[in-house]
């Protein structure tokens, strides 16, 4: 600049050295010309001088520059001046540096600017006019700053922008008019700031505006229509807000979503009447809520929804016809909540539900979750099949003398995680409860304590949760002889139950499951499979008929069992009870 001054006055002394300067610039090492310390990208038209400890904008950035990015620096403000000349410019990035200062008029000169992002730097406030004449910028981050408050006017003139981002500011208060001529907004996101609420009127200029993210704010309500005149508004989320405990029912009034998502708040039922006006919807989050109840009809105006996201909200209760009214449901995400059960009477008139999650509840095994498996061919678990899968089948034999401690593993992966238990071979059930020498360990292995001769025999492993069960056998052979004898024992061990060099698991599956009869009469399993209660009821019919010649139509059966109905946790406390069983 300084040269340009003096050029004027005496031309003829300068000429040489102005030729010197064109050579330079014509010269091919330097053909655009590239600021010291900087990067360039001649044929891209891109100055990068990122992290370079720049306090002010460096000389020589070829003025046809078209993306500049100076982040990183310890730049401290923007005059009007700086950028004058770049006026081809169409991507800046100041974010990361320390500026406190923007001038009126700072950016007015870059008319093809598109994108600005002064992310990350030290703003307290933008001045009226700061972006002034920025009709063409599409996207302005302003965040991570300190801007405390948002002024009327403040983006008046960037009528083109589409995406705005404010969050991560100390942001107290959004003035009315702020938002006012942001005519093309599309995406609006306000995070992480102190507002204590988020006024209609101010969001009611964003007549365009397609998703809005208000995410980690102390709001703790939402009234009556504070999102009235968003008409386009496809997606709302919100997130984050700890406070937040009551939803009006008019305040989702007007809008006419695609996805909601109300998550990390502290609602504590389905905003049901807030809902009614969302026809269109066809998704919902309101995970991380602590619902713990799904009420009957909760969502019924939502007959458009196709997804429903409840994870980890503590969901202890589906009521009867939860879903009713839910005519397009096909997925449902439930995982990691309290449920004990779930009954298909929830799912009352809906056919449609393809995918349905239920990891990480503590269901129990009963017959109220028979209909899963019904179903479970038109159901999909999302890779998370419940079914258990015992890990490493291989074939377990051990031979031991008497007294030593003798394990077996049994590895089991499902969801939800399958319980464990063993069925000795004289078919007592052995669990995790077990007390006494044998046990199992909570990972399933079981554990032989002080091994005897009559320890000896074939011990079957049962992984079984909601989706069923899966089975894998290991032998034991103890003997009180010396260790040879043992050896010896080892080998004939089979001789007259199966031959050990013929075995496979079919052939042991089917001898397994004509002893169930013998497993479900004799040892009081608490909550064995539920598919083994049914089993055990065919048998019932089938004795009771087989039986009815000589006993007429009177049947009783002295059944033993622990807990029926109850948890998971098939309590081993209580001992087992007598039950007797009428049929007439
Ligand atoms: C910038 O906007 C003006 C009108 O405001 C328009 O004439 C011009 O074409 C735009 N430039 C670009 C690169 O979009
Ligand atoms: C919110 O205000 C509290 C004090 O009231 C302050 O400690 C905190 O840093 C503020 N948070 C933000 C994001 O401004
Ligand atoms: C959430 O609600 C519970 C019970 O209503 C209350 O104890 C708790 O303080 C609330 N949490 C916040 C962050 O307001
Ligand atoms: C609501 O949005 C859907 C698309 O999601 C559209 O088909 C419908 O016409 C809209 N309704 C109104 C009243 O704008
Ligand atoms: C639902 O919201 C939670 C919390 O914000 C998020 O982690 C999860 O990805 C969301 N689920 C879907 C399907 O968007
Ligand atoms: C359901 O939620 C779990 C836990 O957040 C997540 O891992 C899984 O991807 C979700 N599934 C679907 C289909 O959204
Ligand atoms: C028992 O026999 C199996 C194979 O038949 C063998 O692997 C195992 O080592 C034997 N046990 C002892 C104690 O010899
Ligand atoms: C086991 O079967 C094999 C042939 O499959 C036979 O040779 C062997 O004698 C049988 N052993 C016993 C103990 O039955
Ligand atoms: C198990 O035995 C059955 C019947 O003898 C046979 O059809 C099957 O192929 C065998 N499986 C294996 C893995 O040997
Ligand atoms: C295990 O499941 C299978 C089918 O999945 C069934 O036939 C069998 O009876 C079940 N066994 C028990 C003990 O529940």
């Amino acid at each position: 600049m300084a040269t340009r001054a003096s050029l004027g006055q005496d031309v003829g002394w300068l000429l040489p050295f102005l030729f010197f300067l064109l050579m330079i610039t014509v010269s091919p090492a330097q053909s655009q010309g590239c600021p010291q310390r900087c990067e360039c990208i001649a044929k891209l038209k891109t100055v990068s001088c990122y992290g370079k400890r720049l306090s002010a904008l460096p000389d020589g950035i070829p003025l046809d520059t078209k993306i500049l990015d100076l982040s990183g620096n310890k730049l401290r403000w923007v005059e009007h001046g700086d950028l004058l000349p770049y006026s081809r410019l169409e991507k800046l990035d100041l974010s990361e540096n320390m500026i406190s200062v923007l001038e009126p008029n700072a950016f007015s000169s870059l008319q093809n600017l598109k994108s600005l992002s002064l992310r990350g730097n030290q703003l307290k406030l933008v001045p009226m006019g700061a972006f002034s004449r920025l009709s063409n910028l599409t996207s302005l981050d302003l965040s991570g700053n300190k801007i405390v408050i948002l002024l009327d006017f403040t983006f008046q003139d960037l009528r083109s922008l589409k995406n705005l981002e404010v969050g991560d500011n100390d942001l107290v208060y959004i003035s009315n008019k702020a938002f006012l001529g942001l005519v093309g907004l599309k995406e609006l996101t306000i995070e992480r700031c102190n507002l204590t609420s988020v006024s209609s009127q101010s969001l009611s200029y964003l007549h365009n505006l397609v998703t809005l993210r208000l995410r980690y704010l102390s709001i703790s309500a939402l009234e009556d229509q504070n999102f009235r005149k968003l008409g386009n508004l496809r997606g709302l989320e919100i997130d984050h807000w700890p406070f937040l405990e009551y939803i009006s029912p008019h305040s989702l009034q007007g809008l006419n979503l695609s996805w909601l998502s109300i998550t990390h708040t502290n609602i504590t039922s389905v905003p049901t009447s807030a809902l009614r006006s969302l026809a269109h919807l066809t998704s919902l989050n309101l995970s991380y809520n602590p619902i713990t109840v799904l009420e009957s009809w909760a969502l019924r105006d939502l007959v458009r929804l196709k997804e429903l996201h409840l994870v980890k909200t503590n969901l202890a209760v589906v009521q009867p016809y939860a879903l009713g009214g839910l005519r397009q449901i096909r997925l449902l995400n439930l995982s990691s909540n309290s449920l004990v059960t779930l009954e298909e009477g929830a799912f009352q008139s809906v056919n449609t539900l393809e995918t349905l999650r239920l990891d990480g509840n503590p269901l129990a095994c009963d017959c109220r979750l028979l209909w899963i498996l019904q179903r479970r061919k038109t159901l999909n678990f999302d890779g998370a099949s419940p079914k258990p899968k015992i890990r490493n089948r291989k074939l377990q034999q051990i031979s031991a003398r008497e007294g030593q401690v003798v394990s077996f593993i049994c590895r089991a992966e499902g969801e939800p995680t399958p319980v464990i238990f063993w069925i000795s071979p004289q078919r007592r059930r052995i669990t995790t409860k077990s007390s006494g020498r044998l046990t199992v360990l909570p990972e399933g292995t079981l554990e032989i304590r002080y091994a005897q001769v009559t320890d000896s025999g074939t011990y079957i492993c049962i992984a079984s949760n909601a989706g069923g069960n899966d089975t894998y056998f290991a032998t034991l052979t103890v003997s009180g002889l010396p260790l040879d004898a043992a050896l010896m024992a080892n080998r004939t061990y089979y001789a007259g139950d199966l031959n050990d060099t013929n075995l496979n698991d079919t052939r042991v599956f089917l001898k397994f499951t004509l002893d169930l009869k013998t497993i479900l009469i004799s040892t009081a399993m608490g909550c064995i499979m539920f598919l083994g209660v049914v089993l055990f009821c065919f048998i019932l019919l089938f004795v009771w008929s087989r039986g009815r010649g000589q006993h007429k139509n009177n049947f009783s059966v002295e059944y033993s069992f622990r807990k029926v109905d109850g948890p998971a946790a098939s309590g081993g406390q209580g001992g087992a009870r007598k039950f007797n069983m009428k049929m007439i």
